[in-house]
């Protein structure tokens, strides 16, 4: 039997990791079955250890399991326990369940690989303090930007991370209006907001000549994010695609051993969005 895998999240069936793991493995020859399993809500463990018990080799975990996954993984990669969450669990030839965390190094080879950009030495800011933000922050922080400010409707929470990163790298908090005056050379966009199709209240013109934004959502549509930098006069604008096609590389990396090609997904994902 093909060594098995799957995406566990509630809700599931939007979840498109099927089709990109599908893909990765006819790329790269890889005997595996990848499917979408809806968890319950409230036995995620439970869940988790079934899926293992029953021979299952690796899982995703998406919305609303990626703290449970953390709390469920007997051994965590360094990237998951900074990050607070995991998507990705492994058995190990040690038989024991692996954490890891592929968000932080999704979106960040996006910018570099995808687009060509870079992190280091930019003035970089992030709006958000949620888990999505938590995920990705060392991971920004390694490629060693000149500063990084934390940007939030709840101010205290943007601080909190701040300190809680602040062994890292210098990291500043403060709230939407406390931006005005200020200019960026990247800005990206992990609050909630765009899923409502909302925008977080941002001071105009903090955009540095040719800066690039980043709206770690996607739709069909451009984000309101997005649009908003655009109208900005933004170098670059870049959705949240790639993050997850790339964010699904590096897991199958860990569970596989070898890199797919990740460009040509991306291109037949962002062609089915219409
Ligand atoms: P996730 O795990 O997806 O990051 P979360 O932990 O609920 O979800 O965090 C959501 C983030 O989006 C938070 O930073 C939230 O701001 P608050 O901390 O002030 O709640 C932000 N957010 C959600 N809706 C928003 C909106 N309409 N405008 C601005 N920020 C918003």
């Amino acid at each position: 039997m093909s060594d098995q895998y799957a995406v566990a999240g509630n809700p599931i069936g939007h979840s498109k990791s099927p089709a990109i793991h599908t893909t990765f493995a006819e790329q790269t020859g890889q005997d595996l079955s990848y499917e979408a399993k809806l968890f319950e809500l409230d036995s995620f463990s439970e869940q988790a250890h079934a899926f293992f018990g029953a021979g299952g080799k690796g899982l995703n975990v998406t919305v609303p399991f990626k703290l449970d996954a953390w709390q469920l993984a007997e051994v965590l990669s360094k990237r998951a326990q900074r990050a607070g969450s995991v998507n990705t669990l492994m058995v190990g030839k040690d038989d024991k369940i692996y954490g890891d965390n592929t968000d932080g190094v999704g979106l960040v080879r996006d910018i570099l690989q995808n687009y060509g950009g870079t992190l280091a030495k930019k003035r970089v800011l992030v709006l958000g303090a949620g888990g999505a933000v938590r995920g990705v922050l060392a991971i920004i922080l390694a490629e060693k930007p000149k500063s990084l400010m934390i940007a939030n409707r709840t101010v205290a929470k943007a601080q909190t991370l701040a300190d809680e990163f602040a062994d890292l790298a210098k990291v500043s908090a403060c709230g939407f209006e406390a931006l005005a005056g200020q200019k960026f050379d990247l800005i990206i966009n992990g609050t909630a907001a765009s899923l409502q199709g909302d925008l977080p209240p941002l001071p105009d013109e903090i955009l540095a000549e040719g800066a690039w934004c980043y709206d770690m959502m996607y739709g069909a549509e451009e984000t309101v994010f997005n649009r908003w930098a655009r109208q900005q006069g933004a170098g670059k604008t870049m959705d949240g695609l790639g993050m997850l096609v790339e964010q699904a590389a590096e897991s199958f990396f860990m569970w596989r051993h070898v890199r797919p090609d990740t460009a040509p997904v991306i291109a037949s994902l962002r062609a089915q969005l219409g």
